[in-house]
């Protein structure tokens, strides 16, 4: 897709838009902010719509006027689309009208014109309004046999703005190569675990290395053990994959710049292990590798913007399976800082993984900061429902940035507490540390708190929690079943901003 940006024809000549749809954003009971020429194109029928709908424009509301050939040579279609209230339109919003434009009115066509309103919380985030339109058009029928239904045709998408075109320019360059990227990862989350094996990750990862001259090593699981990380290695057991540790590194900082350190769960199939899930909904499983998949994507995305900073990203890569060579529950492992740990419940798995994984960054790169990314625990959907990811860590200041870099993204996070209190849970007669809590309650805030065990007191640490957001299990006006691509935009919007310190 190519996108091209400008001002609206002057005059309110609309015959220079060639676009065969133009969809202009109205804030909601605000029928005055369209672009000159418009109306006149339909005959007045705009203005005499609001006429009798003075409340349209809610956020994702559509009204449509069709064009006959008569008036306008290419352009079939003029759409009225909602932002809702212009107070209430927060980059969360403004990035999901965008998706939900390309979803809902792209359909068939090869060119469309997006009017946005003079604002600049729309006008300056053309990044958001790119990336959002492109994953509009993510077509999740991958397995289809039928791909012609469900693929965009647009080649053209055309960016109608009042403001400063040059600036509008930048964010669309930067929309665009998010576009591609979370694309890629949205599509690895949403494929089968019989396709996406730890290997597979692998090679994924190895392709995103190669494209862009990342430094990348892959240790196999028989190194993982001679490292030392038994934590990690213990996930590996039950399964016939083999296990892979991907280390990943971009330095655009040089040698006195500031290290942040990505940390991603790549279970690529969680069957729960031993202490295995009940079957309803285990097919949802295949996504328990978002985290390892937006990390690895916003690498991608970090070293396209080269942005000056550096970044590390580390991946554990296996399945979590029961088999008679499996991690029983009881089993004692010990993990690269030294530390042991009582599985409690194999099920448990991701901050088994991460635990070895941030104990490896730490002791190998020193970072300053370290944000996980993981898929932990079902009670972050308990406690958020599906608009907010679980945000957990310290020091405070740093969750701030984090969590106002996510609002910027269009990423919601909302923090939950590490009192001491679910250190006490966690504690294990025969071990260092239980994996899971003996009372009941908490479950976000102890594998947080299991995760802290890991971390060192004077590094700057973020857990997200991903599971409440990084996936759509309906279809939204805005997005397709399945992955969502979550949290790679703050991931990368993060590095930006450490990059200007
Ligand atoms: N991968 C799951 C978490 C999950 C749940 C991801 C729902 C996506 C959707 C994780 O490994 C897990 O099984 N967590 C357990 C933790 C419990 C055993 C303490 C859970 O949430 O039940
Ligand atoms: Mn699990
Ligand atoms: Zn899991």
């Amino acid at each position: 897709m190519k996108v091209t940006v400008n001002n609206p024809p002057a005059g309110g000549d609309i015959a220079k838009i060639s676009a065969e749809c133009l969809v202009c954003g109205v804030w909601e009971g605000d029928g005055k902010n369209l672009p000159k020429g418009v109306d006149a194109l339909t005959d007045g029928a705009i203005s005499r719509f609001f006429k009798k709908n003075k409340k349209f424009g809610k956020l994702y509301e559509a009204s449509n006027f069709v064009i006959s050939p008569k008036k306008h040579k290419n352009l079939e279609k003029v759409v009225l689309f909602g932002l809702g209230k212009k107070e209430k339109l927060e980059p969360v919003y403004l990035r999901q009208f965008a998706a939900a434009v390309g979803k809902t009115q792209a359909k068939g066509a090869k060119s469309l014109s997006l009017y946005l309103p003079k604002e600049e919380k729309v006008s300056e985030r053309a990044d958001l309004v790119v990336a959002g339109f492109a994953a509009g058009l993510f077509d999740p029928g991958h397995y289809k046999t039928d791909k012609e239904n469900g693929k965009s045709k647009i080649e053209i998408l055309e960016i109608l703005s009042e403001e400063d075109l040059r600036k509008v320019k930048d964010g669309v360059e930067k929309g665009l190569i998010i576009a591609e990227t979370i694309d890629k990862v949205r599509e690895v989350i949403n494929l089968p675990a019989n396709i996406v094996t730890p290997h597979y990750m692998v090679n994924f990862a190895k392709k995103i290395a190669a494209d862009n001259k990342l430094k990348i090593e892959v240790f196999s699981e028989k190194q993982v053990n001679e490292m030392g990380m038994g934590i990690m290695a213990s996930v590996a057991k039950g399964s016939e994959e083999d296990l892979y540790f991907v280390v990943m590194r971009y330095l655009g900082g040089g040698s006195g710049a500031k290290t942040l350190a990505l940390v991603g769960k790549g279970i690529t199939f969680d069957s729960g292990g031993i202490s295995i899930k009940p079957g309803e909904a285990m097919e949802w499983m295949k996504m328990d590798m978002a985290g390892a998949a937006a990390c690895l994507g916003a690498m991608e995305v970090i070293a396209k913007l080269k942005l000056k900073t550096n970044v590390v990203c580390a991946v554990p890569l296996t399945e979590n399976l029961p088999s008679g060579k499996a991690s029983k529950p009881g089993d004692v492992v010990k993990g690269l800082s030294g530390k042991t740990v009582e599985i409690i419940n194999t099920d448990a798995e991701g901050r088994l993984v991460l635990a070895d994984a941030l104990t490896y960054v730490q002791n190998k790169f020193k970072p300053d900061f370290i944000v996980d990314v993981a898929t932990l625990t079902g009670a972050s959907i308990v406690a958020l429902g599906n608009w907010a990811a679980a945000i957990l860590g310290r020091p405070q200041n740093f969750i701030d940035e984090v969590i106002k870099t996510g609002e910027d993204s269009g990423e919601r996070f909302w923090q939950l507490p590490l009192y001491e209190e679910y250190r006490e849970q966690l504690k294990s007669y025969i071990a260092d540390i239980a994996n899971i809590s003996s009372v009941r309650g908490g479950g976000t805030e102890t594998g947080g708190k299991f995760l802290e065990e890991f971390v060192g007191e004077k590094v700057a640490w973020a857990h997200l929690d991903i599971v409440p957001n990084a996936w759509e299990e309906t279809e939204r006006p805005y997005a397709s079943r399945g992955a969502t691509g979550i949290p790679l935009v703050t991931l990368v919007n993060l590095a930006l901003a450490l990059s200007k310190k």
